[in-house]
């Protein structure tokens, strides 16, 4: 039987110990305590080559083993923590296990065997966890870096302001202007900060081209190319087949909602406009599903929970997505995505017939929390004025217009964004 003991406190230093199968697949000079396992450090640096023995090769973890968690438990600063040992072993960052140039593990934990994940011997000194296995390997975690990732966290140094539309009227949004975005990165910061905390971000003084829109844009990641292509300019002639091509209004909604991975950031510049209306409505969805998420948690649960259909449709596209209208973190529930588009949803095929009226019920709370007027934000955007939405959390929408208006834009991806805002240090 495989059982995992709680570790012993042995001569000053934390000691494990542990019922050990009989070794029967081990060689001699992996065996337990064997005066022939080399003793290496594994540390961290990069320099450093383990030359640890690995056990037979052929020999995998027993799926028994797998699936019962063998949990090492070691003390830092007074507190316990648990620690999963297959998960300790595959994350060991030695030169030999991980590769530091490429940041790619060299060891996968699905060849190990039994002796990769017994662990012999662990102390806790120094501000790091060290742990002798019995194949012999040594690995040395730092207490900082076990502790930042076993568990999501929070460690966001920039915190997300949810707001209905008197509050954002009260913050005098950052217009960063085009020349420091473009020359130097604490125009980007800025950009990118703001979409951090309020999902939208605005440039000043931009060239009105296209190519200005397209060069400002690309500073914070590159273009995602949908069906729409990379650079988009529209005017009210209906050359897609989409309502943004006409001038009557358009209710608040995401963008790509028909994608599985829908767009990032949208980016919006009005380059002409010789008539009255036409003003952006932004909507911050966050803020209406963290209201939902009070008022009513099972309908919020139920937009979390089931996945439904949005489709495109147009001559040579098709193109059919099926994620839920509301995504939260799975540990920290925090919202990741608000997916709201009724005019792109589907007949919702996944979910009973029977069961529908729960699910509407649901839906139609998000909706009249999403329609109060006091969530919506008005934007007149003078051209000059680029707008950066991010489309997994802020709708929006536009008011009725008269005249000619000429705006272009485009996507950008979400991973890409996020990712430069990790760069900057900004995530
Ligand atoms: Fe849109
Ligand atoms: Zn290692």
């Amino acid at each position: 039987m495989l059982r995992r003991l709680a570790s012993q406190m042995f001569c000053g230093r934390v000691q494990w110990g542990r019922l050990h199968m009989p070794a029967l697949f081990h060689t001699a000079s992996i065996k337990h305590g064997s005066t022939a396992l080399p003793s290496h450090i594994a540390r961290y640096s990069s320099n450093f080559t383990c030359q640890s023995i690995y056990a037979t090769q052929n020999q995998a973890i027993h799926q028994e083993k797998l699936q019962q968690a063998t949990i090492l438990e070691a003390y830092h600063l007074h507190q316990s923590h648990s620690f999963d040992t297959i998960w300790l072993r595959e994350n060991c960052r030695c030169d030999s296990c991980y590769n530091h140039a490429t940041n790619q593990r060299n060891e996968l934990f699905h060849e190990f065997s039994d002796t990769h994940i017994d662990v012999v011997q662990h102390t806790s000194e120094d501000g790091a966890l060290r742990v002798r296995w019995a194949d012999g390997h040594v690995s040395e975690y730092p207490w900082q870096w076990l502790l930042r990732n076993k568990h999501p966290g929070d460690t966001s140094p920039v915190e997300k302001i949810l707001w209905d539309g008197n509050d954002i009227c009260g913050v005098s949004l950052d217009f960063v202007p085009f020349s420091d975005v473009i020359n130097g990165d604490d125009g980007l910061r800025r950009l990118l900060h703001s979409l951090l905390v309020y999902g939208v971000g605005l440039i000043e003084n931009a060239p009105t081209t296209l190519e200005a829109t397209q060069e400002a844009a690309e500073k914070v990641s590159f273009i995602q190319h949908t069906l729409f292509g990379k650079m988009w300019q529209f005017t009210a002639d209906l050359a897609r087949g989409d309502t943004a091509y006409t001038n009557i209004a358009l209710g608040a909604h995401t963008d790509t909602t028909y994608l599985s991975q829908p767009a990032g950031i949208q980016v919006f510049h009005c380059l002409s406009h010789d008539g009255e209306g036409g003003e952006t409505l932004l909507l911050d969805g966050f803020h209406a599903a963290e209201q939902l998420r009070r008022v009513d948690k099972e309908a919020f649960s139920l937009l979390c929970e089931h996945r439904i259909n949005h489709e495109y449709i147009e001559a040579g596209h098709h193109v059919v997505s099926l994620d839920p209208v509301l995504k939260v973190h799975p540990v920290t529930g925090e919202l990741e995505m608000i997916r709201y588009n009724h005019y792109d949803r589907s007949p919702i095929s996944t979910i009973p017939q029977e069961a529908l009226g729960k699910y509407y019920a649901a839906l139609k709370s998000l909706s009249s929390i999403i329609n109060k007027k006091e969530q919506e934000f008005f934007l007149k955007l003078r051209p000059g004025n680029i707008l950066f939405v991010d489309n997994w959390r802020v709708l929006h929408g536009r008011s009725a217009y008269t005249g000619n208006r000429s705006v272009c834009g485009c996507y950008l991806p979400r991973d890409d964004w996020i990712g430069k805002a990790r760069i900057i240090g900004l995530l």
